[in-house]
Parts: structure tokens; C-alpha cells; sequence
């Protein structure tokens, strides 16, 4: 089954390994992550329409062959029919943002259910939202403005695929392409919202930027309760292999475990691209580090040279390991999960939704990260496959079939 992966050269080509903090969710994190807002995210989103928790598959052949106890796929490639987890943030904030604004012109409290009931209707169709993307983000937004009734801008750069920018346009937002990579997409973003009185709800937090990239996390740490909820305790994860662009999807799920687990969290494992190592690059040197990307990796969601500050605060207290990876191992990863011999059904994992799965089959095989990660046969692994084909042309190149 790991054919594939045995031609390859080793797909980790970076280790950093840090001390984190052993005991429960610690009160300086509760003003980084609020442990109210995370449980405000999990009542709003379960009652958006569509809303069900995204399957937690077992990917018990790969396990076994693999000899880990337990590896654990969930899939957003399902969530709110957007092919990735990202809805779960953007849309959260675009309501956080519209109820402070309203809250800010009418001097009275709104709640999130009345915004998405259309009860301010009037005031929501003058509020922009707007925001640089690699796509997953962008599509995000725009279903949240749809939900909202607000305006949406998005920015894409050079890189970001035709197929993701109609799908954001066919959910209404205006789409603008400029030149150079992601986080030139995102100054120009910055600059022209600043010019026109547009709301950045941006996933990356900077000095100045962060009741957005905030409230995203807290909408990310539902799956984390997903997951609780679906288990038993004895079944629980002991390990999350977390993929990272900016750091907000790691940040949100790890906080997630540690504010409902405390000391029984998951032992952390952060995933990037050896060409986009900004998380890496940060732990060790133990300060939020910018990594000047040269290369785009295939994995587009993962390609962002700027860590979120906020994602930051929270991994370095809880992410024991960092681990970068080649692009080689994606399409075999790719390719396993859509024959179904991972085991359970074949599924749909696009580019950045498989390296935490490419990244544990490289670690798990080697013996010097199997042993530094403590991965035996006793280990429970949480993937969070957080795209399905959210690119299709590029998906059946790869796999050689459209997604059925
Ligand atoms: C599919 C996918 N996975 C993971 C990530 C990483 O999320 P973050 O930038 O919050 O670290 C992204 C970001 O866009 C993504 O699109």
C-alpha cells in the first residue's frame, strides 16, 4: 500500500522539537483564546443551516501497517458543502463583526441569531467584509457574507486557481486578483479596505489586528469538541498531526483539547512545507519568525510565510513538535485516500488537507522521528483533513478521477 512513499526521499526535511506547558489550559491563554468565546462559537455554528459534525473516520489498514494504535481522519472536505474546515472561522467573524458594528451605530446589543435571520438587513448591506485568500478562506467568507448579508471583496494572488475563484464569485463575492504571492495579496488587501472603509476579517493577526483572527480560532475549536464528543475517553487522541499556513487551524484545535482536556491533551504536532517554514522557523527561535517564501508549495493553503501572532502565543505553549515536508509525498497521499486503502471508504483529500497524513507516514516509518514523536503501537493519531478537492482540475491530475 505505501508503495509510492518507499520510492520517495524522506519527506521530513526539518525538526524542531520544544518544551511546552504540562499543566491545564493556563488564565493567560484564556485572553489570547477565551474559553466563553469557544463556547459561544460551538452554540452559534451548530445552528447554522447545514451544520453536522464532519465525519471522524478510522484509518485502520494504514494503522495496522503503519503500527500506531489508532489513526483517526476527519474529514472537512464536508463542511457546510464548502470542501474545507475554513467556514467554521470566517463566517463566525463576519457575525461577531456585524453584531459589534451594529452594536457600535444603534447603541444597543444584537444577537448572532438575528443577524443571520436578516433582522438588520438594512445596516448589514452597508458593512464590506473583505480579505486576502489562497481560496479556502476567501470561499469561506463569501458563504458567511451570503449567511450574513453583507458585501464581500476577496483578493487572490497569481497562484490561486480559476476553479477557486468561481467559487467564491458563485457565492456572490467580488473577486480581485493582484499581483505577487499570498502576503502580497494581503498588504493589498490591507490597503485598499483602509481606503474605502471595508472590514479586513482576515485569518492572520498582526500588532493592532486581532478580534478576527480571534474569533476564527474559537469557530476552529469546534472541531476539537467534534472529536471529544464523538469518543469515548479510552479512545481519545494521544497525538494531532496539525497542518499549518498561518497557524490559526492548529492554534484553535490544540486550544480546543487543552481547554476541555487540561492535562490530558494530545501531544501536538505541527505540519508545514519546507518552503513556507514560518512555525518551524519560529520555535526555534523562540519568537514569532517571518519566512521569506521563494518556492509556492503545491500545498496552497499551507504556502504563508507570516505566522498569526495570536497562533503563535497558544502553539508555543502547547506544540511539541515541528516538522516540515517536502511536496512529494502530497499526490501518493492523495492517491491512498481516494482508493480507499488506507482503509473505510475512499476519500477526497486535497493538497493541503494531506500533510499531516504524508508527514505521520514518513514519521512513523522512520525511526529516529517515530521515537522523538513516542509513536508506538499504543499511539492514537488525530488527522484533520482539512480540504477535499477544493481545486478539482488539480485533484484529478493527481488522482487520476474526478471527484465521484
Ligand atoms: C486546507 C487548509 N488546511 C490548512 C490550512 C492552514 O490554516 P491556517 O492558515 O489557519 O494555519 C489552510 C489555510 O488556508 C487550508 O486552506
Amino acid at each position: 500500500m505505501l508503495h509510492e512513499f518507499a520510492a520517495l526521499d524522506p519527506l521530513i526535511q526539518d525538526h524542531v522539537h520544544c518544551r511546552t506547558d504540562p499543566g491545564p489550559y493556563p488564565p493567560a491563554l484564556d485572553k489570547v483564546l477565551p474559553v466563553t468565546m469557544m463556547q459561544e462559537a460551538q452554540c452559534e455554528i451548530t445552528q447554522w443551516p447545514g451544520y453536522a459534525p464532519s465525519t471522524l473516520h478510522s484509518l485502520k489498514t494504514l494503522a495496522d501497517e503503519l503500527e500506531l494504535g489508532t489513526i483517526y481522519y476527519k474529514d472537512e472536505a464536508e463542511r457546510f458543502g464548502l470542501a474545507s474546515f475554513k467556514a467554521l472561522g470566517g463566517a463566525f467573524a463576519i457575525l461577531k463583526l456585524l453584531q459589534h458594528e451594529i452594536g457600535n451605530r444603534t447603541g444597543s446589543r444584537v444577537s448572532l441569531a438575528s443577524i443571520r435571520n436578516g433582522e438588520h438587513s438594512k445596516i448589514c448591506r452597508t458593512i464590506t467584509v473583505a480579505s486576502a485568500t489562497a481560496g479556502n478562506h476567501g470561499r469561506s467568507l463569501a458563504w458567511g457574507a451570503q449567511l450574513a448579508g453583507c458585501p464581500c471583496k476577496i483578493f487572490i494572488h497569481a497562484g490561486v486557481g480559476d476553479a477557486r475563484r468561481q467559487a467564491m464569485e458563485s457565492l456572490g463575492a467580488e473577486v480581485i486578483r493582484v499581483e505577487g504571492n499570498y502576503d502580497d495579496s494581503v498588504h493589498h488587501a490591507a490597503r485598499l479596505a483602509a481606503d474605502q472603509g471595508w472590514f479586513i476579517v482576515s485569518d492572520t493577526s498582526y500588532p493592532g489586528y486581532l478580534d478576527r483572527p480571534r474569533e476564527i480560532m474559537a469557530g476552529y475549536t469546534v472541531m476539537a469538541r467534534e472529536v471529544i464528543a464523538a469518543l469515548k475517553s479510552e479512545e481519545l487522541p494521544t497525538h494531532i498531526f496539525l497542518q499549518t499556513g498561518c497557524g490559526g487551524l492548529a492554534a484553535g484545535v490544540a486550544a480546543g483539547f487543552w481547554s476541555e482536556l487540561g492535562v490530558d491533551r494530545p501531544h501536538v504536532v505541527i505540519i508545514e512545507p519546507a518552503d513556507a517554514a514560518c512555525l518551524a522557523e519560529s520555535a526555534r527561535n523562540g519568537r514569532a519568525t517571518a519566512y521569506h517564501i521563494e518556492n509556492e508549495s503545491m500545498m496552497l493553503g499551507l504556502s504563508c510565510g507570516e505566522v498569526s501572532i495570536l497562533a503563535w502565543e497558544i502553539l508555543e505553549q502547547c506544540a511539541a513538535d515541528y516538522l516540515t515536508i517536502s511536496d512529494d509525498g502530497v499526490p501518493p497521499a492523495m492517491r491512498l485516500l481516494a482508493t480507499g486503502a488506507a482503509g473505510g471508504r475512499p476519500l477526497v483529500g486535497g493538497e493541503s488537507g494531506v500533510a499531516g497524513l504524508a508527514a505521520l507516514i514518513d514519521a512513523a516509518q522512520g525511526s529516529n522521528h517515530r521515537t522523538a514523536l513516542h509513536l508506538d503501537n499504543r499511539s492514537r493519531v488525530l488527522l484533520i483533513g482539512s480540504e477535499g478537492a477544493t481545486s478539482p482540475d488539480i485533484y484529478e491530475q493527481i488522482v487520476g478521477h474526478a471527484v465521484q
